[in-house]
């Protein structure tokens, strides 16, 4: 772009360094000004590449990020700006980088702390290139209705009343990029609002100064007057004095210098700005506004009469019919961010799962509206754990002791079964520990390790209708249902099943009663009679046991003890007691290294037929 303005509503940057608000706060800036393109042309993030998703107004676009500033800028030529985002330890390296590309025109600096020595360097390079930088230490500029620098000006609601979202007449600028965003404001109250403004950064070595842009303003006729805020400490302010003396800046200028407040200040002090010292007396706030207005320009008595001095300025040029004041036009509407929206209660959306059981929004994650914290100090137990966030409620004692019963009990029962078989066979085929794991736990149902369900539920209708332990067995068996609970392929009446034995005797020690046991006992005299493997096997005895407790305990009303029965919970206490041994046999074999299972031939019936004709 030639000519004294540095952007146009078809300005494009390239951005250094990954800042998304940046990004999403530049266009909705487009947006308000309703630019047909986003003035983001691309991303650099040194060692990454991909895409960025962003809105632009309604829609998301996608922006590419680049490795490197030569691969943006050669695939991006029309980005003739370069945001600079890096650290001051890296900032001089990267602008440098973004001088040496030939369609990068400014740069712009943002980080503080540039060493002096390298922000001089950069200067120097940046005349001879003819090319501009503003910062280091900016927030940047903006051309009111074209194109802003990252979060130049702030929110969108101070854009729009500043009224930045389309041209002005005034010429502004500032050393400080806070302050701009309060000027923009001020003068969108005072003036038709800024046709351009820029922060030069409030470094000693500023990469372009007030003048510099001071002249640019007198070359561009779009700006009627100019607006400078300046700063205690440097010279800069002296040579816009010089140049109003010898007639090269003749447009309207209303000028403050902000620091008048270190007179009360016995020593020298460091203000914000690593310029902004006031070393002799000429770079005092005092000395420069006095020079400022002996030079003719229109300088307050403070800070607090600067809008006055604005307000006069304007409405002279405007009486005079050099300023036709910009017509005021709404933006479009920007869509309100969702997040926000739903911060602010504008919008509302149904959420699409419930939970009951546990909330980690807080400090501590809560299982059934108990905190972790409180968990521990009680020195609560896993029992406890599972009945909080399997049936949200506390158990008595023996009741969460019976759950941790379970678990050690029914945790493994050696390599031969379906599930450790099935997790051993899959780790010898390298799966890894879930995979291997999972394939243990799919051989959990109706003949292993999931007839708890069903036996509770088959037990209690029995016994609940009075039915006698052989009524209840001619039932099933006239329904040709294998009483769930019932039958073990090893263990039998002569071999007892050791785990079995525990829990009843748990039970009986420490349950209040145990009326359907002793139903599931009878009923097991009666399968007895038919083979001696028909015992009450594990899986019927803590099914039959969780009801005893269920019933008996005073901790489940009659809905709820229906609702855990009905919704078939009871198997999830021997998927997570097996889930133990399995991922034993899984690490098992990892250690030992084992090859690849194979079945042998002789322990395979092999019944080939053909179906071909
Ligand atoms: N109820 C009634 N009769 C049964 C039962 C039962 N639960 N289990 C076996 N029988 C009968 C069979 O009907 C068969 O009778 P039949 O010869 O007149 O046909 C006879 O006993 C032998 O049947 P098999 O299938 O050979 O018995 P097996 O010993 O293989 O079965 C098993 C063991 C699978 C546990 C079986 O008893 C059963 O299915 N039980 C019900 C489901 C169950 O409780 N599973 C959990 C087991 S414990 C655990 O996995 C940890
Ligand atoms: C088990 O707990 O795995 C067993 O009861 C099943 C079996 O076959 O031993």
């Amino acid at each position: 772009m030639e000519g004294p303005q540095l952007f146009s509503k078809d300005t494009q940057a390239l951005i250094y360094n990954f800042k998304p608000n940046a990004v999403q706060r530049m266009l909705d800036f487009d947006y308000l000004c309703r630019r047909k393109t986003p003035s983001v042309a691309a991303l650099i993030e040194p060692g990454s590449s991909g895409l960025h998703k962003v809105f632009f107004g309604r829609n998301e676009i996608l922006i590419p990020i680049y490795p490197t500033t030569e691969e943006a800028a050669k695939k991006h030529p029309q980005a003739d700006v370069f945001i600079n985002f890096a650290s001051f330890r890296s900032a001089y390296a990267s602008s440098l980088k973004a001088l040496s590309e030939k369609s990068i025109k400014t740069v712009v600096i943002i980080a503080e702390g540039v060493p002096e020595r390298e922000a001089r360097d950069l200067i120097a390079l940046s005349k001879k290139m003819k090319k501009i930088i503003i910062g280091p230490a900016t927030v940047g500029g903006i051309q009111a209705g074209a194109f802003k620098v990252a979060n130049t000006a702030g929110t969108v609601d101070n854009i729009i009343e500043s009224k930045l979202h389309r041209p002005g007449s005034v010429g502004f600028v500032s050393k400080s990029g806070g302050l701009s965003n309060e000027m923009y404001h001020m003068l969108g109250m005072t003036t038709d609002g800024v046709f351009e403004g820029i922060a030069i950064g409030g470094d000693a070595f500023p990469g372009t100064t007030l003048l510099e842009h001071i002249l640019r303003f007198e070359k561009m006729p779009q700006v009627k007057m100019i607006v400078m805020l300046g700063e205690l400490g440097g010279r800069d302010e002296y040579d816009v004095v010089d140049a109003k003396k010898n007639g090269t800046i003749k447009k309207p200028l209303v000028a403050w210098v902000t620091g008048t407040c270190a007179k009360v200040f016995p020593t020298e002090v460091q203000f914000g700005h690593a310029g902004a010292k006031s070393g002799a007396q000429l770079e005092t706030a005092e000395a420069k506004n006095k020079a400022l207005r002996e030079a003719g320009f229109v300088v307050p008595k403070s800070f607090e009469d600067f809008d006055k001095a604005i307000t006069a300025t304007y409405s002279d040029l405007v009486k005079k019919g050099v300023i036709i004041p910009a017509t005021d036009i709404d933006p479009p509407a920007l869509p309100a961010d969702y997040g926000e929206a739903l911060k602010a209660g504008s919008v509302r959306r149904p959420t699409n799962f419930i939970c009951t059981i546990s909330d980690d929004r807080g400090e501590e994650v809560t299982y059934a509206g108990v905190p972790i914290g409180r968990i521990v100090e009680e020195n609560r137990s896993l029992g406890d754990v599972i009945s909080l966030l399997w049936f949200k409620k506390s158990l008595p004692k023996y009741g969460s002791r019976l759950i941790e019963l379970v678990l050690m009990i029914a945790a493994d029962h050696g390599p031969c079964v379906s599930g450790a078989h099935n997790s051993i066979v899959a780790s010898r085929a390298g799966k890894d520990l879930v995979s291997s794991l999972a394939s243990g736990m799919l051989t959990i149902g109706p003949r292993f390790g999931g007839a708890i369900d069903d036996a509770a539920r088959y037990f209690k209708d029995g016994c609940d209708r009075g039915l006698s332990a052989e009524e209840f067995v001619n039932e099933m068996k006239r329904k040709d249902i294998r009483i769930p609970g019932i039958g073990h392929r090893v263990k039998s009446a002569k071999n007892p099943d050791k785990r079995v034995e525990l829990l009843k005797s748990y039970a009986k020690k420490n349950f209040p009663k145990t009326k359907y046991l002793d139903f599931a006992l009878e009923v097991e005299q009666e399968t007895l009679k038919k083979a001696n493997n028909l015992i009450l096997n594990v899986d019927g005895c803590i099914g039959i046991l969780f009801v005893d407790l269920m019933c008996s305990s005073g901790a489940f009303s009659d809905d709820e003890v229906k609702e855990i029965l009905d919704i078939g919970c009871l198997n999830g206490l021997f998927v997570l007691a097996r889930s133990i041994g399995m991922i034993g046999h899984v690490l098992d074999q990892k250690r030992l290294k084992a090859p690849l299972y194979r079945h042998p031939y002789d322990d395979v019936l092999f019944m080939e037929e053909s179906k071909e004709k």
